[in-house]
């Protein structure tokens, strides 16, 4: 086969899809695809509304990423037969109180700065546009092009491209095969070995712990944890994801709403603690009181794959074959399309893009190489 992924997650599977749509014979091999971090993600595409305050090099590669939304979900529709979830519904950052009225202007003025599209809201204006905010909101900004897709939804549309290409899904963990400094393919559980020169690692926050990969060339990946609340009530309190305090809360069109998320560094806990769940719902309870109507539907925690300076480790390794694309963060459904574009690129023989060099996994290494 031309390539075997490590991982079954958005970015695996984005990765395998498109590699398998320009022709290439391709697997995938997780024990359980589309479960980890994938399935409790809220599936923002936020890219101004997440920027971070001297993250400027990062706004520019994530706003790509969503550029690239459209067409990636259209050309996965048609495969798949079925939809992703995608919906250009907008995010609206809200302040409750004087505090957060400041921080919201310095979030604003930030991004005017960086010349993103943004727009200035009073509290009138905000409440015209959100009729189910509380009285209290003091002023608001919209960023209108910050989108969303349903983690549910656009996993078992990606499993489905993935199968009606011909992509082999194996259920089982994997471990590297190396001969001579050259990848020469996956061995699964069962002893079955899947001979391919190109493997691809890309297995989220696991992917410091896959048998056979060199100690050079193991990500410096960690788990972060994130608690997640999702909810169902029968009509819509809010027309688009509404952003305040720390939280989000993001509705679904159907009734569905997503409250997230806590941001914790507790290893591989995936734990659901009363304290998070208490904060989640009293943080969106204080933007929109009728949160508390809802049915709570589920409580769950994920884990985001964290890289040391949060942006993804996307590019080659020192072991001819193995590229890594993992430490996606808070951004993996963000960055799917730039990320499988640039690896199955590279899978069919083209250079990485120039775009994506400042996501090489070398910059972490000590004796850093030149090139991704
Ligand atoms: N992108 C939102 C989160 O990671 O919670």
């Amino acid at each position: 086969m031309d390539a075997a992924v490590i991982g079954g997650g958005v970015i695996g599977l984005s990765v395998a899809w498109r590699a398998a749509r320009a022709g290439m014979n391709v697997a995938v091999v997780d024990p359980d695809p589309g479960s980890g971090a994938s399935h409790f993600a809220a599936g923002m595409i936020a890219p101004v509304g997440e920027a971070e305050f001297g993250e400027e090099a990062v706004v520019a590669l994530n706003r790509d990423s969503a550029a690239r939304y459209p067409s990636f979900i259209a050309e996965l529709e048609l495969d798949a037969g079925r939809s992703a979830g995608y919906r250009q519904t907008g995010t609206l950052h809200v302040a409750v109180d004087g505090d957060e009225q400041i921080a919201l202007e310095r979030q604003f003025r930030y991004r005017r700065q960086l010349g993103l599209p943004v727009e200035r809201l009073t509290s009138r204006e905000t409440r015209e546009l959100e009729p189910g905010l509380a009285p209290s909101v003091r002023g608001g900004m919209l960023v209108q092009s910050d989108h969303q897709v349903d983690p549910r939804a656009m996993v078992p549309t990606l499993l489905q491209a993935c199968s009606r290409l011909g992509v082999q899904i194996h259920r089982s963990r994997a471990s590297l095969l190396i001969d001579g400094g050259r990848v020469t393919g996956v061995a699964l559980e069962s002893g079955e070995v899947l001979e391919a020169s190109k493997v691809v690692l890309a297995a989220g926050c696991w992917s410091g712990n896959i048998p056979g990969v060199p100690q050079d060339d193991i990500p410096p990946v960690r788990p972060v944890k994130g608690q997640i609340l999702r909810l169902r009530g029968v009509s819509e309190l809010i027309a688009r994801t509404i952003r305040g305090g720390s939280v989000y809360i993001l509705p679904r069109g159907d009734g569905r709403v997503i409250i997230g998320g806590t941001v914790e560094e507790r290893g591989f806990d995936t734990s659901v603690t009363a304290g998070a769940v208490y904060e989640l719902l009293r943080e969106a309870r204080a933007l929109v009181p009728d949160v508390a109507e809802l049915e709570l539907v589920e409580a769950s925690a994920g884990l985001r794959p964290g890289s040391p300076d949060n942006m993804p480790m996307v590019g080659d390794s020192t072991t001819e074959g193995l590229i890594v694309a993992t430490g996606h963060y808070r951004n993996g459904y963000l960055l799917a399309p730039a990320t499988a574009d640039a690896v199955s690129g590279v899978l069919a023989g083209a250079p990485w893009p120039e775009a994506t060099r400042p996501w090489a996994p070398s910059r972490f290494r000590r004796t850093a190489e030149v090139g991704a």
